[in-house]
């Protein structure tokens, strides 16, 4: 059964959250009993085959979290506001948040950041009964302005911005907070330091959840080896095998069989001549 928000909140063990994209996705996570599925905006990378998270949109995130939806109508789902869907103010932000929840049955939405103008954000949403996960660390979408893709919060200024940006997240309602791409240590500071549960990724063991992009636990994603993830299986090279060999079949007339095909009576076909 789906998990509440006090149940996630106050879980013994430490939360599973994956990425699902689709209909198999969704159904996949939910018959492996993790507590949350997040609909991520790494849909733009692992799916749709964009180099970086900033072409999404509302209308993408919408259409397959609907799919997701279908596959998992008993797991607690989060929804990535996609860039630019939550930055040109509060109403815009919260007319995107209901289209989300109305049109996908999202239990809550995620967001990226802690600024001033986020944190309004946050508090207006929550406010109004929409749950909030926030997402500090790396951010891929505003990872340019970040300086890459890499780690975040190593240095005094970096890690005070880090933890303060999660301290302020919980403040403004924020049920619980991503931590993506920094350094253990900090983000074990930053789960001793809040009390709703902080969710890592390349963010240690220390963290009171785990999330990994599916693609990447499948190995159905094979973009450079990530460090954060780790491989569980090997999708991506079992489906290049199954297709070719499907592909050697069907040259060498040995698919379909007889057992593949329909049959009919001699009579009728001998009409035909
Ligand atoms: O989009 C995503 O998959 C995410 C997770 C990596 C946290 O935001
Ligand atoms: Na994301």
């Amino acid at each position: 059964m789906k998990r509440s928000i006090p149940e996630l909140q106050h879980s013994a063990q430490p939360l599973v959250m994956v990425t699902a994209y689709d209909y198999p996705g969704g159904k996949h996570a939910q018959a492996a009993g993790v507590d949350l599925i997040l609909v991520g905006d790494s849909l733009g990378n692992v799916v749709l085959g964009y180099d970086s998270t900033a072409p999404v949109t509302l209308g993408d995130m919408i259409h397959h979290a609907r799919a997701v939806r279908r596959g998992a109508p008993d797991t607690f789902m989060v929804v990535d506001l996609p860039f630019g869907t939550y930055h040109t103010g509060v109403q815009d932000a919260m007319r995107n948040a209901v289209r989300v929840i109305q049109e996908t049955g999202a239990d809550a939405i995620k967001m990226e950041g802690a600024t001033p103008e986020i944190l309004q954000v946050v508090q207006t949403l929550t406010r109004n009964g929409i749950p909030v996960m926030g997402h500090v660390g790396l951010m891929p979408q505003t990872a340019t302005a970040q300086g890459g893709l890499r780690v975040q919060g190593k240095d005094d200024a970096g890690a005070r911005a880090t933890l303060d940006g999660a301290l302020a997240l919980e403040d403004a309602g924020a049920f619980s907070v991503v931590l993506e791409a920094i350094p253990a240590r900090l983000a074990k500071l930053i789960s001793d330091r809040l009390t709703v549960p902080t969710i890592g990724i390349g963010a240690g063991v220390n963290c009171d959840g785990q999330v990994l992009v599916t693609h990447d636990l499948l190995g159905i994603y094979e973009g450079e080896e990530k460090k954060i993830a780790r491989r569980y299986a090997e999708l991506g090279r079992a489906a290049r095998e199954a297709i070719a060999a499907y592909a050697a079949d069907v040259r060498a007339r040995e698919f379909p069989t007889r057992d593949n095909a329909f049959v009919m009576k001699d009579d009728v076909l001998d009409k035909l001549y």
